[in-house]
């Protein structure tokens, strides 16, 4: 299908159609055509004149057409190019020159040409020369051709004269050949090209163009007719000068920009003289160097080629410049393949192994628009790219850009990004950029998701291909069957959890970014980030609600983050001031406020967002963070206020939800005490026969910053302070997530700092102590933030740590209760370092990064 567009590109690529939209409506064609009108004066033409074209009625005027088109090419073809030429202002469709040979032999073909434009309501601007004519003149009146050793037409005054006169003669016969077959032409003879003298004294009156006035061009165009030009030019006073027909040509094509710059000679190609074939395409951006340098390019060739590079240099892009015949001028036009020799611009491809030179906001750009990209994850997704050996592989306008990393373990080169715009897939440069990454490696693989239909290009490029749900692994060159097999593995493995890269194409837009998608492609990014994040560049996190202990505990552990910087912290008490204890940068504490916060969103400042505010205040910011609509940042809220919420992920991860939160955006940090209650409890929860009881004394840190009795040093001293005796918020945070009533009793006493829960379960069967023991063990196996011990762990020695300790395990006489001991600082596994587990999960870093441990 990519292949079929390869020739849009050097048109109109810009044009945007759809071309199922004209399947089939070939038969609606004038319909199209608007400005096909036929005049009376046509009418009559037509009866008048005996040639094909006339002989029609207008009714049949249109079959006859279609034939015509259908014969050089296929209905796609036709309609396409059709639809590309007629979308750009009348004017700049085209600009053809003729050769005088053509007006000499093949004036019908010319005419039949034309009037074949003409009719589909296109009107070229027609520039001929008149060269043989000229020549056979002079000969007549024995002046000799008269080329100056440089290939310039020394012009004579006489010469001028007749000049004028074969000018005008050679223009009037084809503006008459072209009315005689309805062709409205209008013949203009002066007044478009002014010109200085070239060299008077060396050359005469030969003349060089200073400026093109479109005027008469554009008025002939409007009355319906098209406008056919001589090449002479005139001073600004008005004196008549010879110039070069091709020259004229160009330098009109670059007043109007025209798609095409066709030039029709009766050689009708450019050829290589070495191979003796026609040469069908020239990119220069790829190819002018080569082509300069070769020794059979001279001459026309060399000064054709190196004209239009200099005309095409000032044209849009899209502009191309043709040398054809006149009768093959419908098939170089209507055709993918074209007949005779295409120039254009091409594409000019770079390659890049690190980020330096890369045009970051293109590239970023393109690949935000890619619908599988999450759009806030871009600059991250960049940033982590230097983690590990890269190429970029792109062209000029960031059209196509491919990213194809090189992890040592899996020894194969994986695309991991093939993003492309619209305008990119409707050209060669897709498979431009696919040949010089293929070029490079010589196996690959890469994913994409979607529907199958999506999937054809990725199909025809690979060698192999293995699908799994909506993804399809796809791989060249890997000969070595064990390390397919471990990539097919690996891939398997990752559907279970959405974590497979998804590449995209242009055109795969059947899927939009759905919540599930965004998901997707976040935990896609998250598995790099965990894979390659040994250099990492850190992600920002920004702190809202920084005033309290465990705000303070939470920028003390990002301090030492291998991974993680503050980009803000907003405190509405200490605004202003500067942050503390934090050494990565300065920070200034700000105030935000939630438009700000969806601003910072937009913009991708913020990678996680931190809510360490009192419960119940956290929702119009959390609402902020979702309004900007620029993808999921991760947002921990350490409040209560989520704890209950489905949508967001519940942030335990030693009880069974590791995984969920790999891939979460919204995250809820449990409370302190619930935190230390249920990994207490987990264990025996099959074995509860009544709901536990939780005794739970804090320090007073847990009471907050606020002036309390609860925080009251004072009144603290001596003193334990029962609070909440029923429902206290923990109370039903930990029965909610067990899925267990348990009774919780909380109190405050007079240390700063730590949790010690008092658990009596009653228990269903009998268990030895040493066997409570071993289940715990068993169970936090390997979790570097829980010790499970045998004797009574106490506050003292677990303040300031970041695990929790879990102990006692008293079992009474009957076996059937157990009392066990657990301590948790409040401020760090109850809170902060919790959180911060929770970011590490989240954003693909190890669990524990920036965790002290012991
Ligand atoms: N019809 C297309 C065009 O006008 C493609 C022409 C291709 N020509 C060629 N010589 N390869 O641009």
């Amino acid at each position: 299908m990519l292949s079929s567009h390869i020739s849009a590109r050097a048109i109109g690529s810009s044009i945007r159609y759809n071309t199922s939209r004209y399947i089939g409506t070939l038969g609606a064609l004038p319909a199209i055509r608007k400005r096909w009108k036929f005049t009376s004066t046509q009418k009559q033409q037509q009866q008048q004149s005996s040639r094909a074209y006339s002989r029609n009625s207008p009714k049949n005027e249109q079959k006859t057409l279609l034939k015509l088109l259908e014969n050089i090419g296929s209905r796609r073809e036709v309609e396409q190019y059709l639809r590309i030429f007629s979308e750009v202002d009348q004017q700049r469709f085209a600009v053809i020159k003729v050769g005088g040979g053509v007006l000499e032999n093949e004036l019908n073909d010319l005419v039949d040409s034309l009037t074949f434009l003409y009719r589909v309501g296109l009107y070229p601007i027609v520039v001929h020369g008149a060269g043989p004519q000229l020549n056979k003149k002079f000969k007549e009146a024995g002046i000799p051709p008269g080329y100056s050793v440089d290939g310039v037409r020394v012009t004579s005054a006489d010469m001028l004269r007749i000049a004028r006169n074969v000018f005008s003669d050679q223009n009037l016969k084809l503006v008459e050949a072209l009315e005689e077959l309805g062709t409205r032409a209008r013949p203009i003879h002066g007044g478009v090209f002014i010109a200085d003298y070239l060299d008077k004294e060396k050359y005469g009156y030969v003349g060089t163009i200073t400026d093109v006035r479109k005027n008469a061009v554009e008025a002939s165009i409007k009355m319906g007719a098209l406008p056919i030009l001589t090449c002479l030019a005139e001073t600004p006073s008005g004196q008549l000068l010879n110039v070069n027909a091709d020259t004229a040509a160009s330098e009109l094509a670059k007043a109007l920009k025209p798609l095409k710059t066709i030039y029709l000679n009766e050689e009708g190609q450019l050829t290589n003289s070495e191979t003796k074939r026609k040469i069908d395409m020239i990119n220069l951006d790829e190819e002018y160097d080569w082509y300069m340098a070769q020794p059979w390019v001279k001459f026309g060739t060399h000064l054709k080629i190196k004209e239009s590079k200099e005309l095409l240099d000032q044209l849009p892009e899209t502009s191309s410049v043709a040398i054809t015949s006149a009768n093959q001028l419908q098939k170089e036009l209507f055709t993918d393949s074209g007949a005779g020799t295409l120039i254009r611009r091409g594409y000019r491809l770079f390659k890049y192994d690190s980020l330096d030179n890369v045009n970051s906001e293109n590239l970023q750009s393109l690949l935000e628009k890619d619908p599988q990209t999450v759009s806030g994850y871009v600059t991250a997704y960049l940033s982590t790219l230097s983690q590990r050996p890269f190429k970029i592989y792109c062209d000029e306008p960031y059209d196509v850009a491919a990213i194809v990393t090189y992890d040592k373990s899996a020894g194969i080169p994986f695309l991991e990004k093939f993003s492309v715009t619209e305008k990119g897939s409707l050209n060669d440069v897709t498979d431009k950029v696919w040949e010089s990454i293929k070029k490079d490696n010589s196996q690959l693989f890469w994913v994409v998701n979607g529907e199958e239909k999506d999937k054809a290009w990725h199909f025809d490029k690979s060698q192999g291909s293995y699908t799994k749900g909506s993804q399809t692994l796809f791989w060249y060159g890997v000969e070595d069957i064990d390390k397919m097999v471990s990539i097919i593995n690996q891939f398997t493995a990752s559907q279970a959890t959405p974590e497979a890269t998804p590449l995209s194409k242009a055109g795969t837009r059947a899927y939009s970014t759905s919540a599930y998608q965004s998901r997707d492609a976040f935990s896609a990014y998250n598995i790099l980030r965990r894979q390659y994040s040994t250099t990492a560049s850190p992600a920002k996190v920004a702190l809202i609600g920084a005033r309290g202990y465990t705000g303070q505990n939470f920028i003390t552990l990002v301090n030492n983050h291998p991974h993680l910087s503050l980009s803000h912290v907003s405190s509405r008490e200490l605004e202003g001031k500067k942050l503390e204890g934090y050494t990565k940068s300065e920070i200034i504490y700000s105030n935000l406020n939630a438009e700000q916060i969806k601003e910072m969103q937009k913009n991708g400042e913020v990678d996680c967002w931190v809510m360490a505010l009192p419960n119940g205040i956290c929702a119009p910011f959390v609402q902020a963070v979702d309004d900007a609509k620029a993808g999921k940042s991760l947002i921990v809220d350490l409040s209560a206020d989520y704890r209950f919420t489905n949508e967001w992920t519940y942030g335990l991860p030693e009880l069974g939800n590791r995984e969920a939160l790999r891939t979460a955006t919204r995250i809820s940090n449990p409370g302190c005490y619930a935190t230390g209650s249920q990994l207490a409890i987990a264990p025996l929860v099959p074995y509860v026969s009544s709901p536990p009881t939780v005794f739970g004394v804090s320090g007073y840190s847990g009471a907050g910053t606020k002036p309390s009795p609860k925080n009251d040093v004072n009144y603290l001293k001596d003193n334990l302070i029962p609070y909440s005796l029923t429902n206290h918020i923990h109370e039903r945070e930990i029965s909610h997530h067990l899925g267990t009533t348990v009774n919780f009793t909380p109190h405050v006493a007079s240390f700063f700092q730590g949790i010690a829960l008092t658990i009596n379960i009653p228990l269903n069967k009998t268990f030895k102590s040493s066997e409570i023991k071993e289940l715990y063990e068993q169970q936090y196996k390997g979790e570097k933030l829980i010790k499970v011990v045998g004797d009574v762990p106490v506050v003292k020695d677990n303040a300031q740590k970041h695990f929790v300790k879990i102990g006692g395990f008293g079992v009474d006489a009957t076996g059937k209760r157990v009392v066990m001991i657990a301590t948790i600082d409040n401020l760090l596994k109850g809170a902060a370092t919790q959180a911060l587990q929770n970011i590490n999960l989240a954003l693909g870093y190890d669990e524990t990064a920036g965790i002290p441990l012991e």
